[in-house]
């Protein structure tokens, strides 16, 4: 039995900060952040938008488009979570109206959490085909102004249905997965911005990568040439290009720098204007590259996709999947092109307005409507958050 992605939604805020605005206010190059990181915008979540806002903007679509009373689990992964205790996925069910007899649960492991519940995901549907799970990525990157972090901030949520006899992407069984207890990224409970150590970050991924693929083809017995088509989390498109050099070069193939890009850019588009959006951002770089080839008519049906998911920390994951015949019917090309496109730009000045509304502690709060939805966080009161469908 095939099982995998059977929709698949992303969402972001209705705001960006240009990076060649932040590159002016910091006296920099901007060809630093748009060749050098290459990222171009950031999306931004005014005050009212948080991972629950996010996640429900990503599930209205697919749910419209399914029995959304034949859901029997949501696995909502963040590593920006708005309780220490009750799941942002209890929030979102109560949002989006599902069914009781549903079980909900938070998944955490920075970045890596969104592959973590697809595959958990996967294996409960493999075990029993009668589950239909709501699988929801979400997250705020943001870390402290003027670190080196500061300029690969981003936001989005990505919600994907699984379920057995999947329209868009069939997960295989086997992957390759590597850990290690090391401090490139954290958070630690007291703060609500993310610590780094940045460059040393990027040998941690690109070692975890190394290591994740070794075992990826011993498990499978798949190699770089089975594979058409490389997502990689990321946290800036750079990554992306540097850990698919690598596995070029692991994989000891002759490949022109065309090449390589050819197998791996249609997954960046959406992120160089997005950012980083932590455990979502592999299934942004995902539906990018699918959008992209749907735009040119280019079907895919049948190709191999290699997906590596990387959470500091750290844990990693590579495992792949196969399109479906038929898939491209299935996609939310439009909503994802128009969110992008009908985003407003910010100041620096509003963005840090944004960036440092307080978050109240014991006060009372009524949030100012920023954005217009379709989910807004309306208020907090009495350390309850309170939410609205605006839309
Ligand atoms: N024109 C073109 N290129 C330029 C340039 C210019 N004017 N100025 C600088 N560059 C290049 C540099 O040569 C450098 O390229 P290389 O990486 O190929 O050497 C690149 O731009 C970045 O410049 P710096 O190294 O000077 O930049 P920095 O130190 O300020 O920041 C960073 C880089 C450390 C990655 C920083 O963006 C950061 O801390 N990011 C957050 C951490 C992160 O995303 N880590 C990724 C791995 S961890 C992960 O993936 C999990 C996660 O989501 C967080």
């Amino acid at each position: 039995m095939n099982v995998g992605i059977d929709l698949i939604h992303f969402a972001t805020a209705d705001f960006y900060l240009g990076l060649d605005e932040f590159a002016q206010q910091k006296n920099q190059d901007p060809n630093k952040y748009l060749v050098g990181i290459g990222q171009e915008k950031m999306s931004i979540a005014p005050p009212d938008e948080d991972v629950v806002t996010l996640a429900a903007k990503a599930c209205d679509p697919l749910l419209a488009a399914c029995d959304s009373s034949q859901i029997t689990a949501v696995f909502f992964a963040t590593e920006s979570g708005v309780d220490q205790s009750k799941s942002a996925g209890a929030f979102l069910h109560g949002l989006l109206g599902l069914p009781n007899r549903c079980r909900v649960v938070e998944f955490k492991h920075a970045c890596y959490a969104g592959a973590a519940a697809l595959q958990m995901a996967v294996n409960s549907v493999r075990a029993n085909a009668n589950e239909r799970i709501l699988v929801v990525a979400a997250d705020i990157a943001r870390y402290d102004v003027d670190t080196s972090g500061e300029a690969t901030q981003g936001c989005g949520a990505v919600a994907m249905l699984v379920t057995a006899n999947p329209r868009i992407l069939a997960v295989e069984p086997g992957s390759g997965y590597y850990t290690e207890d090391v401090m490139d990224f954290w958070r630690p409970n007291h703060r609500d911005t993310a610590l780094v150590d940045g460059k040393y970050s990027t040998k941690v991924y690109l070692n975890s990568l190394k290591q994740a693929w070794a075992y990826f083809q011993e498990a499978t017995g798949r190699g770089f040439a089975d594979i058409q088509h490389f997502c990689y989390h990321i946290p800036f498109t750079k990554m992306a290009e540097k850990a698919h050099k690598q596995l070029v070069k692991l994989s000891n193939v002759e490949q022109t720098d065309a090449d390589t890009l050819a197998q791996t850019q249609p997954s960046q588009i959406y992120n160089r204007v997005v950012g980083n959006s932590y455990s979502a951002s592999l299934f942004v770089g995902f539906c990018s590259m699918l959008d992209h080839y749907a735009q040119k008519a280019h079907d895919l049906s049948g190709d191999r996709v290699g997906l590596f998911s990387y959470g500091s920390g750290c844990v990693a994951e590579f495992f792949s999947g196969v399109l479906q015949t038929g898939y491209e019917a299935h996609l939310f090309t439009k909503s994802h092109l128009a969110q992008i496109a009908q985003r407003k730009p910010l100041s620096y000045d509003t963005y840090l307005a944004y960036y440092h509304q307080p978050q109240p502690t014991d006060a009372n709060i009524t949030f100012d409507t920023f954005h217009t939805g379709p989910y807004r966080l309306a208020g907090i009161q009495d350390h309850k958050r309170y939410y609205l469908k605006t839309g």
